[in-house]
């Protein structure tokens, strides 16, 4: 248990250019978990996310939409708050790029950046992405035949020519190898390191930072001929939020180095080279670590709009509910993998390890136990191997889950929650309690208990995943709650026996939709 240490955890900020789907919503549910966890483990959690509006890609879609950006902006962010709460998201904060703050620490930064000598005038000449907001160098884009240039994530590239201020990248090569070598959990997964690693040492070109070809962004400080380029505007959300540019803050102090940036692949870049070497040049610590999640797939196929197979979490939500879809895509791919997101599998899983595995243990022994222990808690008697056995495992749990998660390996920390459930599922067939309530009735008293015990373990082992659902289940064994955190993680004591139950009732129903 830790008592209070800070932990500062952030998601992107997402584009408001379009509506979210289940990318966002899988970045969001990560953080999400992983915010709960270590605030039930105790620690003081500061957990952002929030959107991303200035740019060319967003000036465009407004312009599409036939909207000013800044009301077009406060609409589409407000899509991105609600996603948020339909998910259950714990986010402590939400932040616009467009707020005032914002635009503060912006400024603050490139202030900085300017006064350590790292950014110079010049004239940037190249090609640009306006998908990726990202510049790309003749070298990266590939010509069609049509003389189309294609940057490497296939977005289309336009040719770029205008007065812009560069950040002197080059220079910070080899600090960034070296910060990588003495942070050699910096980047997660291995891949993602590997991929930085060698992009480092191939050398980096100084980076444009302004734009002078349109003007919706944040105004160079002294020159607004420029707006800061998006993503270093983008990218000081993080510290925007912890009350940037007060570096004697208490926020800042406390929160700052940030423990965890999760992001998508295809952002590891941006996280895991500039910003370090924005911050350093900024005279700041770059934060603890970046992890970098793969991307879903839709039945095999690649999610695109022009496809017509984006993912609606909404639509996901309403068709299996919220819990399981939580349950799914964290325990679907090893955290890091791309994933398909199926029907099928996540039928099965709903059914499978939700409804028979995990809901079945609970259903069944809290209906023995209102069936036949007149509603309330049975006394336990001598426990026998067996018995300590499995509260053992269930006791040993929360151990496994740090070390799980802490390397944001979820998918594990659900496995181990699940060797748990199956294991008491066989517990309970071995004891046949349904037997000893003619033959030993004592016995039965004990065999509900430890049962119970067992539920009241997985269910605070659930409770990052699948918070409503694990509510319930505690709220069925009337744990208190002041009593639903990880010090009274295996805690003996906690349960009451003779206490009335308030009775069973369904927590993970099978999937009775139609196939689709
Ligand atoms: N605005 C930038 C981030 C700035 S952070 C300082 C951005 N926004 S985004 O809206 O385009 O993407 C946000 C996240 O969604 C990224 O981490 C991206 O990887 C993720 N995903 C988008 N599509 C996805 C899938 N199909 N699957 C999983 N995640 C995906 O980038």
């Amino acid at each position: 248990m830790s008592d209070g240490t800070p932990f500062y955890i952030t998601t992107p900020i997402y584009y408001v250019n379009d509506a979210p789907h289940i990318g966002h919503a899988y970045t969001t549910l990560a953080c999400d978990v992983l915010a709960r966890f270590k605030r039930l483990d105790g620690h003081d959690v500061r957990f952002l996310t929030g959107t991303d509006e200035h740019g060319q890609k967003v000036e465009k879609a407004a312009a599409v939409a036939g909207e000013a950006p800044q009301p077009f902006t406060d609409r589409m962010s407000n899509n991105f708050r609600r996603l948020a709460d339909a998910l259950h998201i714990s986010n402590d904060d939400f932040i616009r790029t467009t707020e005032y703050r914002h635009k503060l620490a912006s400024q603050g930064i490139w202030d900085a950046l300017v006064a350590a000598g790292d950014i110079y005038p010049g004239t940037y000449a190249g090609w640009y992405s306006v998908r990726d907001e990202a510049f790309f160098t003749e070298s990266e884009v590939t010509k069609q035949e049509n003389g189309t240039r294609i940057a490497p994530t296939g977005a289309i590239c336009e040719w770029v020519e205008e007065p812009s201020y560069f950040f002197r990248l080059s220079e910070w090569q080899d600090r960034l190898l070296a910060f990588y070598e003495a942070n050699p959990d910096f980047i997660a997964p291995q891949s993602r390191h590997n991929e930085i690693l060698s992009f480092v040492k191939g050398g980096l070109q100084d980076l444009s930072v302004s734009r002078t070809t349109f003007n919706w962004g944040i105004p160079v400080p002294g020159d607004h001929a420029h707006v800061m380029y998006v993503w270093l505007d983008a990218l000081t959300n993080y510290i925007t939020a912890i009350g940037y540019p007060e570096t004697n803050s208490d926020s800042f102090t406390r929160y700052w180095p940030a423990d965890l940036h999760m992001v998508g692949k295809d952002i590891v870049r941006f996280h895991a080279v500039y910003w370090p070497a924005f911050l350093m040049a900024a005279g700041m610590a770059p934060p603890k670590r970046v992890f970098a999640h793969g991307w879903w797939t839709n039945e095999g196929e690649k999610i695109s709009k022009s496809l017509g197979n984006v993912i609606d979490p909404y639509d996901l939500i309403e068709r299996y509910g919220l819990d399981q879809i939580r349950y799914f895509l964290l325990r679907e791919v090893p955290f890091g993998n791309d994933g398909d997101f199926s029907h099928r599998s996540m039928v099965q899983r709903m059914n499978g390890e939700l409804a028979n595995d995990y809901g079945n243990l609970v259903q069944r022994t809290l209906s023995m136990i209102d069936r036949n222990c007149g509603g309330t808690l049975p006394e336990p008697g001598g426990l026998s191997t067996e018995d300590e056995g499995l509260l053992g495992a269930v006791g040993g749990l929360l151990e496994t889950l740090r070390r799980a998660m802490d390397r944001q390996a979820f998918h594990e920390a659900l496995e181990d929650i699940w060797r748990v459930v199956r294991g008491a599922n066989a517990y309970i067939a071995r004891e046949e309690p349904w037997v000893l309530r003619k033959t030993d009735p004592a016995r039965m008293g004990t065999v509900l208990f430890v049962a119970a015990e067992t539920i009241r373990g997985l269910a605070l082992a659930t409770l990052p995943f699948m918070p409503d659902a694990s509510h319930r289940i505690l709220d069925q064994l009337a744990v208190a709650t002041d009593a639903r955190n990880y010090a009274m993680f295996g805690k003996a004591g906690t349960l009451n026996p003779g206490k009335a139950l308030p009775g069973p009732q369904g927590v993970f129903p099978r999937y009775s939709g139609k196939d689709v």
